[in-house]
Formats: C-alpha cells, structure tokens, sequence
C-alpha cells in the first residue's frame, strides 16, 4: 500500500460483519412473497429459460416452495458464486435484458420468506447442489453455505430434466406454522395472488412481443395468463403520441393510454381492469425495466390520482443501464424518475389532463344542450357549479298550478330544499369505485303514466301543436329513456284531445 495513502489515517481494524446477525437483518429489507417470487423469476429470465414452474406444497407436514425453470443452468463454480451476497457489482455494466443489477436478490428474496434455501442446477449434464440455512449460519456466526451430498431430500430435485435451476424454499417461518390450519388457507391465498402479480409484472414475457421471447409460467400445474393493463387490444382503448427521450446512452420510451369508457366494456372487463384496487388507485405511470414491470399506479408525486384522469395509464420503457439515476431498489419494485424525465412526465401529465377535463365537460355540456326540458339544471359561476331543480319542467308547473299562492311558495321553498341537500359525496363516491351500479331509479309504470299526462296537458294549453309537443317531450327525460311509452300514452291522450 502506497504510505501516502495511509498518511490521514491512525490506524485501521478489520470490522467484518457478524455473520449470524447480518444474515437476520438481510430478510428485513422489505420483500412481500409477491416481489420475493418475481426477483427469483428475473434470474430465470435472464438464463433464458423458456418454462419456469412456480411450485408450492402447502399440505405436507414440511410445507415448500420452489421454482424450477429450463434456463442455462450453472456449473458448480458458478453456483458457488450465485450464492455468495453481493455476488456482483452493481456499478458493472450488464448485457441488455439481464434483469439483474446488485447481486443479492437471490438471497435477499429467499432469506425474506425462509430459512433454508437450496439451489440444485445442472448445465451440461453435470448437477450441483448448494444451500444457505440460516439456522447454521446462526450455530456457526460463519458464512457456511453447505453442499449436501445428494439431492434426494430436496423437494422437486426430480423434476430437473435438461439444463436449468431449481430453487427451493424450506422452513418457511415467515409464510406458515404447519400446525395452523389457518395459517395454511392464508398461504394458499397469498400464493394465489402471487400467481395474479406475476401475470402483472411478466405479462409482456408471458404474451411474447417483437424482440422478445415468450416465456411460460406455471404455478403447480395451470399455465399464467399474461394481464396486460392497458386492455391493449380493445378497440374503445386510445393511445397518445409515444415520445422518445435520451437519456446519456440510453432511450426512455413514454405511451400514455387511456382505457375504454365503462359504457363500451362489459362488466367483466371493467372489473378486470379495474384490478382489486381500483381504476383511481390504477393510474398513473406503469415503469418497465427491460420489460419487467417494476412500479405502477403512480404519478410519482407530480399529480394527484384523480377521477377525472382514471382511465390514463403511461407507459415508461427504460433499460437496464439507468438504475443508479431512477434510484431502482433490491426488490425492483421502487423507482423514482431522474430530473430530466421528470419534467417531461410533467408536461405528459398536464396534457393528459387537460383532455380528460375537455372530454367531461363537453359531455356535460350535451347532456344539458340535449335535454330542452331538463328536470335538473346544471349551473356554472365561475368556478362554482350547481345543480337545481327546473320549476319550469312542465311536471313542476303543473303541480305548481292547481296550488294557492301560499302553497305554491311552500312548493318552491320544497325544490330547493330537494336541490341544496343532493348528496355529492356518497353519489361521488359510488361513482368513482363502482360507477356500473349506479343508475337512476325507475318510475313505476302508473307515476310514469301520470307525468305524461301532466306533461302533455301543460305543454298543450300553451298553445304548443301536437308535434312540438311530442318533439320537446322526446328531448326530455324521463321521457327521452322511455320514448316508446312516452309516445303510445301521448297517441292515446292526442286521440282523448281530438275527440
Ligand atoms: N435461475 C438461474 N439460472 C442461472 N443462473 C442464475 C440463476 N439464478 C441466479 N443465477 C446466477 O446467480 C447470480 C446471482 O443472482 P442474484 O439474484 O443474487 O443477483 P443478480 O441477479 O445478479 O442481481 P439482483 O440482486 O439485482 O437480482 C446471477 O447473476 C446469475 O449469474
Ligand atoms: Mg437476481
């Protein structure tokens, strides 16, 4: 060592982690059984393997989970490297789709749901096993992984055919206590929604695109389906301009989307994409790193998830070279833009959200321009809209007509009563989470009946022909919705008229 090197220093002692607590602490760094199973799966990905099994025994008395997959496999030097933490450097350059970048999420992920983890590979006919237990580790204060003799007590060592990897977690204290039935019903859906993540975060693997291979993913047995949550090939489904940004050597590609309108899906479809958290919870940016989702449903803090934009989901593409400036983490499953995408995802967003507030409000506008004769009318002043009740609609009139002048002001007083108290927040509410369910009630058959009748008198002793009559009527509700009723009761009370 150079002495210049040394001249600022003391002296220096060798402060070696201890084995046994650092091992504890690197299952806390923040992992669900979701993004655990997904960072295992990166690596297979990378190996180029073609068919990874996820596979979970949550009935046996020693419950396990493996992944076997049909990838390059290592040799034993090769997996003696894989198990080491920190096995690479991630300042060092990767090939493009390597989905890699600390060196740990082999064992980060793993020690995050189990104590022992073994690896049983074979590349060119040659298998080797190798396996962390934590509770050696903890016995020893060493960094011991162990080379068991045979496979034969592994779980699912069997099932390594050709070339590839299996991985195995046992003594799963963070997922199960056998002894608890509980505990094992709580497994089974946990995994089952593993298996709805990974159809989320591998979906453009599992469905194949130019460029990239297709891999299939099964869990014991049923084949994934990829969940593209852009509902992509819908045709009510619009994409904006796709714009390319430089970034140092490397391409960010942004796509907004914005999904069908409920009105142009089935129920079905507008539950599904949806997902379990809801369209508002569901929009924002969706980051792909070499095509492996890594974040979704975020604005990253530079808008508010709001109804009026629900249905605008961003595509980001970025590669593998950029992980350092979007500050991507072990799990892969935080990111944050750098400076410069940032403000170009700002100007994104101030677009999308001025078409969206251009598409509502002209739908508002219609709807008021269409209905001459509205029941409710719709109010602007400045940046304070109201709605009321129109005491002019001939059904109000009417009433209003056979009444003294006492009660008619009592009548009045009533409308707006009626009209201050609408409950805006619960029916805001209903809307946003689910806006299928709601509709407006429907007038039974006799109150229709009557309203017509009203309707038509009143509209009549003003003088009105029969045809601009039935023209307002039609462009009023409720009898613009009923048209067919509405005009048979208007032919019959036309024909009363007449005669
Ligand atoms: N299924 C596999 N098939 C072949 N090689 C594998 C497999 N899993 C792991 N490896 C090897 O082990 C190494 C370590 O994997 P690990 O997941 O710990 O780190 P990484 O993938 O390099 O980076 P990251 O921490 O970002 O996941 C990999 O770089 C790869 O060389
Ligand atoms: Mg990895």
């Amino acid at each position: 060592m150079a002495t210049d090197d040394l001249k600022a220093v003391l002296r220096r002692e060798r402060v070696p982690p201890r084995a046994s607590l650092l091992i504890e602490s690197m299952r806390d760094i923040g992992y669900s059984l979701q993004t655990a199973v997904s960072d295992v799966i990166d690596n297979s990905i990378t190996a180029g393997a073609r068919n990874i099994e996820l596979l979970a025994d949550t009935t046996s008395d020693v419950p396990a989970i493996g992944l076997i997959d049909d990838g390059s496999g290592m040799s034993e030097s090769e997996l003696l490297e894989a198990m080491r933490p920190g096995t690479r450097s991630p300042l060092e350059d990767r090939p493009d789709h390597d989905l890699g970048r600390f060196g740990l999420g082999l064992k980060t992920a793993s020690f995050s749901q189990c104590r022992r983890l073994t690896v049983v590979t074979r590349k060119a006919g040659i298998t080797s096993c190798a396996a962390w237990d934590l509770d050696t580790v903890a016995e020893t204060d060493e960094w011991y992984v162990e080379f068991p003799d045979s496979t034969a007590g592994t779980p699912w060592a069997d099932r390594l055919q050709q070339d590839g990897t299996l991985v195995v977690w046992e003594k799963l204290d963070r997922l199960v206590d056998p002894r608890n039935e509980a505990d094992r019903r709580n497994l089974v859906r946990q995994i089952d929604e593993t298996a709805s993540h990974l159809e989320l975060v591998f979906h453009r693997f599992l469905a194949g695109e130019p460029g990239l291979k297709r891999v299939s993913i099964f869990l014991n047995g049923r084949r994934l389906k990829p969940f593209d949550p852009f509902h992509s090939r819908h045709l009510a489904t619009t994409f904006g301009d796709e714009e390319v940004f430089r970034l140092g050597d490397g391409e960010i590609r942004i796509q907004p989307v914005t999904l069908p309108h409920h009105k142009k899906v089935t129920a079905d479809e507008w539950n599904r994409y949806a997902g379990p958290e809801g369209y508002i919870k569901n929009q924002g940016f969706y980051l792909y790193r070499e095509k492996r989702l890594i974040i979704h449903g975020t604005w990253f803090n530079l808008a508010r998830q709001s109804e009026l934009t629900k249905l605008s989901r961003v595509r980001i593409d970025m590669p593998n070279g950029m992980d350092a400036e979007w500050k991507i983490d072990v799990k892969k499953a935080s990111a944050q833009p750098p400076a410069p995408v940032r403000d170009r995802l700002r100007r994104i967003i101030e677009v999308i959200g001025a078409g969206s507030r251009r598409a509502y409000t002209s739908r508002g506008r219609k709807l008021v321009s269409d209905n001459r004769l509205p029941v409710w009318t719709r109010s602007q002043d400045k940046n304070q809209i109201s709605y009321g009740l129109n005491p002019d609609h001939p059904a109000f009139s009417h009433f209003s007509n056979t009444l003294g002048d006492e009660q008619k002001r009592e009548f009045a007083r009533l409308l707006d009563l009626i009209a201050s108290t609408i409950p805006i927040d619960t029916f805001f509410a209903d809307v946003s989470s689910h806006p299928e369910s709601v509709s407006t009630r429907m007038l039974d058959e006799e109150a229709f009946a009557g309203l017509v009748t009203q309707t038509y008198l009143t509209l009549k002793s003003g003088d009105l022909s029969d045809d601009d009559v039935r023209l307002m009527m039609s462009s009023a509700e409720p009898f613009r919705s009923n048209w067919k009723a509405a005009e048979e009761a208007i032919s019959v009370l036309a024909r009363g008229n007449e005669g």
